[in-house]
């Protein structure tokens, strides 16, 4: 698959275009191979956080083919990826991978896992790709130029998220931590939430879901805990898309909040999780 830019712009530290390039590249690999060598019964490797937060040992095996692959071609370049692939470099650019986002739907064989790398050019994401191998679909944004999703047959369409939606016509994403206490006041949260929008949807995969506001697929998306490998391509896709991307009172996402949604929406949205703390575990 490919995506169609214009000439790459420059950042000091390379080109753009390049390190696009090498994101959808490394990422369909690895999207591949976890179609091609899914075993018939995954097996949970290790928990993490809690026994509900799996890693599979494909996770491991599509993180080291992701960290290789980008190595091989810009061995001065840091890692930052879920599965502890963190190192340093000393070229300025650095590599935020998820190599599955979606790990309990991969374990499920449900479609709505992705593969999620950005490039980040002294502390700015770049570059993002999620490619989700199941529907065929890759997304892909570089800074300033537009997000694409590109088809399996090769067919390109330029994204733009929704605008204007109503708070009570809204269809809106979320997810849920891995903590018996989070989830509980998560659920709290939603109570207020559930009542005042069109719908609610959890898809498991926060990079699928950014994708979702970012082709207009959901309004919009919010959810304690995601970290940075979750949304490091999936908000740049966001952004592209003339969407927004941040935290509460004017904060920027992180893992205590991060809220996404189009112009007009982004704002209610954020005004009626405010007063909820859903901050709060
Ligand atoms: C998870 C998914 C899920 C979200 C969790 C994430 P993982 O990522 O994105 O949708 O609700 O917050 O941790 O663990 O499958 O990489």
């Amino acid at each position: 698959m490919t995506a169609r830019f214009a000439a790459g712009a420059q950042t000091g530290r390379g080109n753009v275009h390049d390190l696009l390039e090498l994101a959808i590249t490394t990422a369909d690999a690895a999207g591949a191979m976890l179609v091609d060598q899914r075993p018939a019964d995954v097996r949970v490797a290790a928990t993490k956080s809690s026994p509900t937060d799996v890693v599979t040992e494909m996770d491991r095996a599509a993180e080291k083919l992701i960290i290789e692959r980008i190595r091989a071609s810009r061995p001065g370049d840091a890692f930052l990826g879920e599965e502890g692939g963190a190192s340093s470099g000393g070229s300025g650019v650095r590599w935020i991978i998820d190599p599955i986002d979606g790990t309990v739907n991969y374990l499920y064989g449900l479609p709505d896992w992705a593969v999620s790398i950005a490039a980040e050019v002294d502390g700015e994401i770049v570059a993002g790709v999620v490619t989700v191998p199941t529907r065929g679909e890759l997304y892909t944004a570089a800074r300033g130029e537009g997000s694409y999703l590109v088809h399996r047959d090769g067919s390109t369409e330029k994204l733009s998220c929704n605008t204007g939606i109503p708070l009570e016509r809204a269809l809106i994403a979320t997810g849920f931590g891995y903590f018996a206490q989070r989830r509980a006041r998560q659920a709290e949260v939603l109570l207020g939430v559930l009542p005042r929008v069109r719908d609610i949807r959890r898809g498991g995969s926060a990079a699928v879901d950014l994708c979702s506001v970012a082709s207009g697929r959901v309004d919009g998306y919010f959810e304690r805990g995601p970290q940075e490998w979750d949304v490091a391509a999936g908000g740049l896709i966001v952004r592209e898309a003339g969407g927004f991307m941040g935290g509460l009172n004017g904060r920027p996402a992180s893992a205590e909040m991060t809220i996404s949604a189009g112009p007009g929406l982004y704002e209610a949205l954020h005004d009626l999780l405010a007063p909820l703390s859903p901050e709060r575990d």
